[in-house]
């Protein structure tokens, strides 16, 4: 049987009552088209277990093995799929069990994968698109630091490449949209 509560104390100290699996399909299917194209940006700020986080996932995991019969295509178009998503939660048990689940979605591919360090990478890209934080907390101060939230936009100049750009989660909360960083363009299988 699904589960939709982990205890009543977790409800009632992170409201966490997950999404049931049917209902996060009929919401989905609300954005069916920007789900399933490969890059379009999700960001879930209070993603419990990854539930649409997995469910988008999935869907355009679909969609790559319908269209990619090459495997570095599948490769490098998985890489995009996997890093336009993003998700917070405050709780780290909900941060480790929602990259375990996107891990596992992504391994159900596996041959369609021809270079294992396409697993490598992208666990590299689940740690810093998946973050534990408080999506809510107050920040105002254009100058913080410290526990501020990261966030990578893998953007791609040319087919097999990337070129990460890092923004501070508080400035885009400000409207800010200057980047923090920019690093040089990267062959995907060096990321
Ligand atoms: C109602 S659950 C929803 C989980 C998931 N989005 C789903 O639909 O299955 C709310 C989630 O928000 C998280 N949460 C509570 N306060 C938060 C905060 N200030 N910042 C980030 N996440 C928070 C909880 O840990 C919990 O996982």
């Amino acid at each position: 049987m699904e589960m939709q509560i982990k205890s009543k104390k977790r409800v009632q100290q992170l409201a966490e009552i997950y999404t049931a699996k049917n209902e996060v399909i009929l919401i989905t299917d609300l954005i069916k088209d920007l789900s399933e194209k490969i890059d379009s940006k999700f960001l879930e700020p209070s993603c419990g277990n990854g539930n649409f986080l997995c469910e988008i996932l999935n869907r355009r995991l679909l969609r790559l093995k319908k269209t990619y019969k090459k495997k570095m295509d599948f490769e490098f178009f998985l890489i995009k799929a996997t890093a336009s998503l993003y998700g917070i939660d405050i709780d780290k048990d909900n941060i480790v069990e929602t990259k375990n689940r996107m891990f596992k979605t992504i391994a159900n591919y596996k041959n369609n994968i021809n270079n294992e360090k396409i697993f490598i990478i992208l666990k590299k890209i689940l740690d810093t698109n998946i973050l534990i934080g408080d999506a809510l907390k107050e920040n105002t101060d254009l100058f913080s630091s410290g526990d501020d939230l990261i966030f990578i936009n893998y953007t791609s100049p040319k087919m097999f490449y990337f070129k990460k750009i890092f923004y501070n989660f508080n400035d885009l909360k400000l409207n800010i949209t200057k980047p923090i960083k920019t690093e040089k363009i990267t062959y995907y299988l060096d990321l």
